[in-house]
């Protein structure tokens, strides 16, 4: 069955319950709200509704109950390579099961269909000045996809609420099947001859895109893509990016306008932007110290650049309170594969350093490596060196996540998204009442 025929089979049950949830239990407290948690970017507040990931504090994510390690496990891969088909894991966000070869196949095949860009996103992003960031790139084309929405055409032609999710599923598929062809011309348009590039009818979405950005090591590439786009994926959905695409999309504005909001929230250097930072520190310290610096002389450098008031990019996390499994699968990657890389074990030696610091600075609530911290040197050891190109790939694999959460919360019908504010008399005069 396809993923259309599969999220048709659930829609009933799903729907009834999410219509209890609401009737019989609407008024059920889950948790009170602190004035710290107002004030703090309301951490912690638990008021956004998921299935497709978890992120456990102590453990990490979860895709729809699974660890990364389990699910680089169970998916099928293709043939002789170590990573599965990224087709395998949209499924598995979208469904909630692990498909078979077929169904992950079936994927990749039907994104290839639908992965023609039209000509004039290219045009476009030709026009942009030189000295654009890639990020700002990716966002223009996702908006300029806009007049592609068939679930704006229907609903302006008159569509029923309980059809919604039919053309929401059919702009995600296109907008998913499209971006990484969109991020291998920015590739190319910035850093090489401007090609723009064809899928290759025989290749899975790794294969291609290491095929269409043209890097040396094609095998080696198309693993770490595969890697790459699957981890990054989701991340519940309180993330800044996933948040952003969610509330748009709750105004009924499409998925082109919804993600290119969620594109832009992604690019900043809290969120998905670190891991360009991170890459530009490692290569900092590279050059300051000639290679591998001493441990000492580490310590002393990131003492430094706190001192100074700067972030460690590649530290901390909002919700995660142990090493990210994001950050531990690309690390394994890594030193199987090219162990004796000077950024890699750059990259290890922070990893052993940098928490030590953070905890005698007292400050970050979380010492331990995100995603990002280890992400740029992967691409960099396979010629993308380009860092500011990263936030991209990160783009390209961040759609999968929030099209799964779009498409669900358009059959489950939730409402435009509006939570309520208050003023800081209003939050004195209440502290002082208790
Ligand atoms: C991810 C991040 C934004 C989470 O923010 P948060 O939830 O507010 O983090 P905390 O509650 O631990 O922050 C408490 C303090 O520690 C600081 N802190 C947290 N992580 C830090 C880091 N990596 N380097 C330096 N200081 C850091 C914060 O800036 C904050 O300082 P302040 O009180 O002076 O404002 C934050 O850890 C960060 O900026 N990390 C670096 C950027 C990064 O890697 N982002 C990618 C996230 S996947």
């Amino acid at each position: 069955m396809t993923i259309k025929e599969m999220i048709s089979a659930q829609i009933p049950k799903q729907r009834e319950r999410y219509e209890k949830l609401i009737k019989d239990h609407g008024d059920t407290v889950i948790a009170e709200v602190t004035i710290r948690q107002i004030l703090d970017g309301m951490r912690g507040i638990k008021s956004l509704l998921t299935d497709v990931s978890f992120v456990d504090p102590e453990e990490g994510i979860r895709f729809r109950s699974m660890t990364i390690a389990e699910v680089l496990d169970a998916l099928p891969k293709p043939e002789g390579a170590d990573m599965p088909y990224i087709g395998g894991l949209y499924y598995l966000l979208m469904i909630g099961e692990i498909p078979t070869r077929e169904q992950a196949l079936e994927v990749d095949t039907d994104w290839r269909k639908r992965c023609e860009v039209p000509k004039y996103i290219f045009d476009i992003l030709r026009t942009m000045p030189n000295d654009a960031h890639p990020m700002a790139l990716l966002s223009v084309a996702v908006m300029a996809l806009e007049p592609e929405s068939e679930f704006s055409k229907r609903f302006h032609k008159g569509m029923k609420k309980v059809d919604y999710w039919e053309p929401a599923l059919e702009d995600s598929l296109n907008l998913t099947a499209k971006l990484p062809v969109i991020a291998a011309f920015i590739y190319n348009l910035k850093y090489k001859d401007g090609k723009e590039p064809e899928a290759d009818p025989n290749l899975d979405l790794g294969a291609n895109f290491a095929q269409m950005i043209g890097v040396e090591d094609q095998k080696g590439y198309a693993d770490l893509a595969r890697l790459y786009f699957i981890i990054h994926s989701d991340h519940e959905s309180g993330n800044a990016s996933a948040h952003a695409t969610h509330l748009s999309a709750s105004t009924l504005s499409n998925i082109y306008y919804a993600y290119s909001a969620g594109l832009s929230t992604l690019a900043g250097p809290l969120h998905g932007l670190a891991n360009q930072k991170s890459l530009e520190l490692l290569l900092e310290i590279r050059k300051k110290f000639g290679g591998l610096p001493t441990k000492e002389q580490l310590r002393k450098f990131t003492w430094d650049r706190l001192e100074q008031g700067r972030l460690i990019p590649g530290y901390g996390h909002a919700v995660l309170r142990v090493p990210d499994p994001r950050f531990i699968a690309q690390m394994k990657f890594a030193k199987k594969r090219f162990p004796d890389d000077t950024l890699v074990q750059i990259a290890e030696m922070v990893f052993e350093i940098v928490p030590k610091v953070l905890i005698e600075q007292g400050k970050a609530k979380n010492p331990a490596p995100n995603v990002d911290a280890i992400s740029g040197p992967l691409q960099y050891h396979y010629g993308v060196k380009e860092f500011e190109f990263y936030t991209v790939l990160f783009g390209v694999s961040r759609a999968m996540g929030v099209t799964a959460n779009y498409v669900w919360a358009r059959v489950l019908g939730q409402p435009i998204e509006r939570p309520k504010s208050m003023t800081m008399k209003m939050l004195e005069e209440f502290a002082a009442a208790n």
